[in-house]
């Protein structure tokens, strides 16, 4: 039973309403998923994800007014990003309900909050009924998983489902913005599927996040989504000289490079494309005989923001 990979909604609805932790599919990474008012449950979340309990988690809804459910108001603003943008990857963090256990929110007075647009999570939300709390369903710290597969490799043994959705459509996670009641502005908490520049274009400049705040978001830790290996990003032929005789396994967005593995995102140079490729190319290097990963610095708009962020993270140590 441990670890079984399949595609019954049913069977998992079933699990979580009996306070399991069940692995599912997005549209941008699988997470890790538990009732949301089940304390118990969502301890389970942190302990098989060897998280710490600082870091909170997201709440998945079925539906745009379920958010009322885990949020006491809606900021300025926020209507209008959640029509624009739910079902998809956008997470808003808003003013929590005193129901919503502090487990999930690491004790803050906010919530994060996002309505998946992947079909058989949002069958299973209806199923389940109530929000679902989850992080991505990796090991804290590791890259984020992209396939049902990914998933059972580092959590096989842990979870006792994992809802197998396919490839993920978007392969990096949502876009997180915050209403910051202090500044009566959004800020920016993560780049990720939606490009902040659509996000502005709806409701004006979008703020970065307070650095001093930092340890309230570790998906903003300067090490995060890392693999084993060591991790270059820059000048790719520069690395490759500075690294020569050493065997390494290159990422590029559309660039052939000479090297023992050259992995391109997207030949057509196409941003959407490279970022769902991204993870799951840092995994089967990770996994390689390769010695280090260099990686090439992407065009710094839309997705290539979230691919930056993403690599940067993975080469700090
Ligand atoms: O795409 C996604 O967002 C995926 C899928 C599964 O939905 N989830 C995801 O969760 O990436 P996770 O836990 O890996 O990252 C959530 C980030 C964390 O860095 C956490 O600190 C931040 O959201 N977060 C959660 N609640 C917050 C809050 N109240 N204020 C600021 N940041 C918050
Ligand atoms: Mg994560």
């Amino acid at each position: 039973m441990n670890g079984r990979i399949g595609s019954d909604v049913e069977h998992a609805a079933a699990l979580l309403r009996s306070g399991e932790v069940v692995a599912i599919p997005t549209e941008t990474v699988y997470g890790l998923a538990a009732n949301t008012f089940d304390e118990g449950a969502v301890l389970n979340i942190f302990t098989i994800k060897e998280r710490p309990s600082f870091d909170p988690l997201i709440v998945h809804i079925a539906e745009r007014d379920h958010v009322m459910r885990v949020a006491k108001e809606l900021p300025q603003g926020a209507q209008e990003l959640m029509d624009a943008f739910w079902p998809g990857p956008l997470t808003l963090v808003l003013p929590k309900r005193p129901e919503v256990p502090d487990l999930v929110t690491s004790g803050l007075d906010s919530v994060a909050v996002r309505m998946p647009a992947h079909p058989m999570t949002a069958a299973l939300l209806r199923e389940v009924g109530v929000p679902l709390a989850a992080p991505s369903a990796n090991p804290f710290g590791y890259i984020s998983p992209t396939t049902a597969q990914h998933v059972a490799d580092q959590l096989g043994t842990k979870v006792p489902y994992i809802l197998d959705g396919g490839p993920c459509a978007v392969g990096v996670e949502s876009t997180i913005v915050g209403w910051d009641p202090q500044q009566r502005r959004w800020v920016l908490y993560r780049p990720g599927g939606i490009p902040v520049e659509r996000i502005e274009a709806l409701i004006g400049s979008v703020g970065m996040s307070d650095p001093s705040k930092l340890h309230m978001a570790p998906g903003m830790l300067e090490s995060h989504y890392a693999p084993h290996k060591p991790v270059h990003v820059g000048d790719v032929s520069a690395l490759l000289k500075r690294y020569a005789g050493r065997s390494v396994g290159v990422i590029s967005f559309s660039t052939e490079y000479e090297a023992d593995r050259c992995e391109m995102l997207s030949v057509d140079r196409d941003l959407a494309e490279a970022a769902r490729n991204l993870f799951a190319v840092l995994r089967e290097l990770d996994a390689s005989d390769c010695a280090l990963i260099i990686a090439e610095q992407f065009p710094e708009e839309g997705l290539g923001r979230a691919i930056n962020d993403r690599l940067r993270r993975a080469s700090a140590r």
